[in-house]
């Protein structure tokens, strides 16, 4: 298994701005060193990152390389730039390889790993302390199970301790176990629509949008876009951010008490339920994220009570209808990038069917043998997004759902433009678990609720 070491400079953007000269030359021999250590230690730098590296050790001794590094640029004299922080992570893992570059979420978990250290740190994870040798008088320090940004689960995170090391004492890390949310870890990695994330992150950053409403069809990825575009805002806001799930509810009277038990909030009960939680809220900094809005949409009166009592609080709200309320701003959530049909291999990078792959390959589905290849191995398919429901089928439905792959056999679907952005979850051409193709079975307005594409 490939172990990943990540490397950055603390602060480097304030280092450049305070003593450009020096910084270039610093960062010179910084990267001289670097490369230095990763050959030394049998690893290969893939990439240079601006004030980092991105390196793999398929052999060779990748925690060795940390530990001379940091050693190396302790003893460095930096000049005018003073101290140099480095921080640094590793991470083992299966990852996608593409050239000499590998993708995925094992790569990307080691990037958040990276986030959230400090400079002078060395963090591992579990994985790679399982398959790398520890320096000799190396020690590790259980710095305990963290969540990152990527919501996956819980990751259990080392420090790299030595006597050598310079600076051995660091703040607590800087991932999301340490901040107030209650954004629920995800079953499966999140996978691509980078611009969409950064996208609303902008908008959420305006002092005008105090209401970003998600909106798009059934399936389309609203709740997952949500989920992370809030996992990134997580620290934007003093008093946390918080996901209130409203796609239970039968009705609007139960929004008040949604929103208080998702902040764990108690009501003394002297005043009237709302009243009560609109004064809790009135001095908060906080973003609250409303999941699956739709079927609520009489109630939408009361984002606007919030809004107007709260006025550092934001909304980030997911439904396939707009709320209809004054000052809400729509992002619109479209399918996933996919390929075009004669596409062939140089689609496989398209986010559709990357996240396609990854369900297929997802233990529990339970996918009839050879599913998989012949899936993603079809030649001159067309190039279709799939569903895959809970019970496995797998449906053929373009735009309509992130989950696609080249299909054995091509299946013929009406041009992409002529779809509806307002085309329900339910799907026209289904393939079957047997492999033939046939009418779905579901409805073509599937309850707004829960569709068979939630997995
Ligand atoms: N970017 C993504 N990365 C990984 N999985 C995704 C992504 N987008 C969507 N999915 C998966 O696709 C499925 C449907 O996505 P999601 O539940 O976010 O859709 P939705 O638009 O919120 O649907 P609904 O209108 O029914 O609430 C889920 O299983 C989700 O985990
Ligand atoms: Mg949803």
């Amino acid at each position: 298994m490939p172990v990943f070491l990540f490397t950055d400079i603390e602060g480097s953007t304030a280092l450049w701005e305070r003593c450009r000269a020096a910084m270039a030359t610093a960062l010179e021999c910084h990267d001289a060193l670097l490369v230095e250590y990763v050959a030394k230690h049998g690893g290969r730098i893939l990439k240079h990152t601006g004030d980092g590296i991105f390196a793999v050790f398929e052999k060779g001794d990748p925690l060795a390389c940390a530990l001379d590094m940091q050693r190396g640029l302790a003893n460095q004299d930096w000049g005018e730039v003073g101290e140099l922080r480095v921080r640094a992570a590793v991470h083992a893992g299966e990852a996608e390889r593409r050239g000499d570059d590998y993708f995925g979420p094992t790569i990307n978990r080691a990037h958040r790993l990276l986030e959230a250290g400090w400079g002078g740190q060395v963090l591992i994870t579990t994985q790679a302390v399982a398959g790398v040798p520890l320096p000799p008088e190396a020690t590790l320090k259980d710095l305990g199970s963290h969540v990152f940004k990527d919501l996956a689960a819980p990751q259990q995170v080392y420090q790299l301790c030595h006597p050598g090391l310079v600076r051995t004492e660091f703040p607590r890390l800087r991932s999301l176990s340490e901040r107030l949310h209650n954004l629920p870890p995800q079953p499966t990695p999140f996978l691509g629509r980078e611009k969409d994330v950064e996208e609303i992150g902008v908008r959420l950053s305006e002092g005008s949008c105090r209401l970003l409403t998600l909106v798009g069809i059934g399936g389309v990825g609203k709740t997952r876009l949500a989920l992370q575009a809030a996992a990134e805002a997580v620290g934007a806001f003093a008093h946390g951010v918080y996901y209130v799930p409203l796609a239970a509810l039968s009705g609007e009277e139960f929004l008040t008490g949604a929103v208080a038990e998702a902040l764990g909030f108690a009501f003394h009960g002297r005043e009237e339920a709302r009243s009560e939680l609109l004064n809790y809220l009135r001095a908060k900094e906080m973003l609250l994220v409303w999941d699956n809005f739709e079927h609520l949409l009489s109630g939408a009166a009361f984002v606007s009570e919030i809004l107007a009592a709260a006025p550092a609080v934001k909304v980030l709200a997911a439904s396939r209808e707009r709320l209809n309320v004054k000052g809400e701003h729509i992002y619109e959530v479209r399918g996933m990038e996919f390929p075009a049909a004669d596409a062939g291999e140089a689609g496989d990078g398209c986010d559709a069917v990357r996240l396609f792959v990854e369900s297929a390959r997802r233990p529990g589905l339970d996918l009839p043998p050879g599913r998989q290849d012949v899936l993603r191995g079809g030649q001159g398919a067309g190039a279709d997004i799939v569903l895959i429901s809970p019970s496995g089928e797998l449906s053929a439905c373009p735009e309509v759902h992130p989950l696609a792959s080249r299909l054995a056999k091509p299946i013929s679907m009406p041009p992409t433009r002529a779809r509806s952005a307002r085309m329900p979850a339910g799907n026209p051409l289904a393939l079957s678990r047997d492999g033939l193709i046939r009418r779905a079975s579901r409805a073509e307005n599937s309850p707004p609720t829960k569709t068979p594409m939630n997995m």
